[in-house]
């Protein structure tokens, strides 16, 4: 066990630089992506060591689609072999896998993957680890608002109708948002609901991304004063 006083209950990373990691060794851009998983089966470990309960991941924007298809492509063969390759340890971790994002437009294999995942680890209490994959912040709002209006029509939108239409409503917000690869932004990651996260950026690729880095995350989280608009 680690010696951090972790107080982050959720915390959300967006796993950046792979393509930067792969460059850098004259690889193609798909070995990064390769390492990526490995760094993050790391740090999923540690996260569940240190008490996280949610660890959400950003590992493919609605956006990535804007990429060249043979890397689409290989992400997708990536997503789908990992996820089942990896689910007996994740079982046996006690750690619950699920699934931010749209379905639509993902290959039949790749969603085939995600209910296996979701349903083989349904029982699993001690982590639970969300996969953004095909996420986007906007459409997610879109969406909840789309299926709060065609179930209460007239009504008005409030807050609370957007939260409880989420795509992980019971989900608490991110207490920590990580980037890695140097990038100051959010890509479309978590808008409604990173409005009082508080943030951490590293220059660190996502391969290059340690436990000790994610220490050092969790310890500058903790000498932060979180206000919510109020005074302290
Ligand atoms: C992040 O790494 C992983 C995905 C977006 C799938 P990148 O592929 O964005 O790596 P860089 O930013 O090009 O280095
Ligand atoms: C954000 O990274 C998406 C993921 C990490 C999956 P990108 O590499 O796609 O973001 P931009 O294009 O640099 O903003
Ligand atoms: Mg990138």
């Amino acid at each position: 066990m680690t010696e951090i006083d972790n107080k982050v209950a959720h915390l959300a990373i967006i796993m950046d630089g792979n393509g930067r990691w792969a460059k850098k060794r004259g690889l193609p851009r798909l070995l990064g992506h390769r390492a990526g998983v490995n760094t993050l089966e790391r740090v999923v470990y540690a996260a569940k060591d240190r008490g996280i309960r949610y660890l959400s991941v950003y590992a493919f924007s609605n956006e990535n689609w804007n990429r060249p298809s043979v890397e689409i492509k290989g992400l997708m063969k990536l997503f789908s072999y990992y996820a089942r390759k990896k689910l007996r340890d994740l079982v046996k971790a006690d750690i619950r896998v699920r699934f931010a994002g749209r379905k639509e437009g993902l290959p039949d294999s790749v969603i085939k993957a995600m209910d296996v995942a979701e349903t083989e680890t349904s029982d699993c209490e001690k982590m639970t680890l969300i996969a953004c994959f095909n996420y986007g912040g906007r459409q997610e709002i879109v969406d909840s608002v789309n299926r709060f209006v065609k179930e209460h029509p007239g009504e008005p939108i409030s807050e609370d109708a957007i939260c409880s239409n989420l795509y992980m409503p019971e989900v608490p917000d991110p207490d920590l948002i990580v980037r890695t690869s140097g990038e100051l932004r959010l890509s479309n990651f978590w808008l409604w609901q990173s409005s009082y996260s508080e943030f951490f950026f590293t220059s660190s690729l996502w391969p290059d991304f340690t436990p000790e880095v994610l220490d050092e995350a969790l310890n500058t989280f903790n000498k932060r004063e979180r206000r919510y608009g109020g005074l302290k």
